[in-house]
């Protein structure tokens, strides 16, 4: 493999933190996970960030970090499932790395969620309908992916087997 960052995208509950961490490892690469580098510099959870600031300003701390990460090389980059609605993310992830988009079903992101106390956006009373009504307005920016792995019925472990063996072939 050569030095391009193999960067995580993917709507919520799709695995990227935790295939993150297990790819981090089996590659031997640093992982930068940029939802928590917005808590340690905001020093405050992301739910306590959307309450107190809103949306638009955590959109803003995550597209000044996105651009901080992304001159980064040879690393694994995990982003939040909206860090794609924001085209200059896009291009600026694209720069040095290769978009991996991890999907998965609306009832399987449902059973990952239900319990998450930090997602702020799916707070709704019928949250399987929140992911569905999400999902179809973000299909077109998860498709700016290089390739797209679902994780349905699949571990981290398998998942993370399975993108080693794509950016092989990717020579990526
Ligand atoms: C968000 C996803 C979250 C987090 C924030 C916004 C989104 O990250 O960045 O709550 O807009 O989909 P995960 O995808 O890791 O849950």
């Amino acid at each position: 493999m050569n030095d391009r960052n193999v960067v995580l995208i993917g709507f919520m509950g799709t695995g990227k933190t935790s295939v993150g961490k297990v790819l981090a490892r089996r590659l031997g690469r640093d992982l930068v996970d940029v939802d928590r580098l917005i808590e340690e510099r905001e020093k405050r959870k992301i739910k306590q960030i959307f309450e107190a600031e809103g949306e638009a300003y955590f959109r803003k701390a995550e597209k000044e970090i996105i651009g901080g990460v992304s001159e980064r090389k040879g690393i694994v980059i995990t982003t939040g499932g909206g860090a794609v609605l924001d085209a200059d993310n896009i291009s600026a992830l694209k720069k040095n790395g290769v978009l991996v988009c991890l999907s998965a079903s609306p009832e399987t992101i449902f059973k990952r969620v239900q319990h998450s106390e930090n997602r702020p956006l799916l707070r709704s009373d019928d949250k399987l309908a929140e992911i569905r009504r999400l999902l179809i307005t973000r299909e077109r920016f998860y498709k700016a992916a290089d390739v797209e792995v679902a994780t349905d019925g699949q571990t981290p472990e398998d998942t993370a087997a399975h993108i080693v063996k794509l950016m092989e072939a990717l020579n990526a």
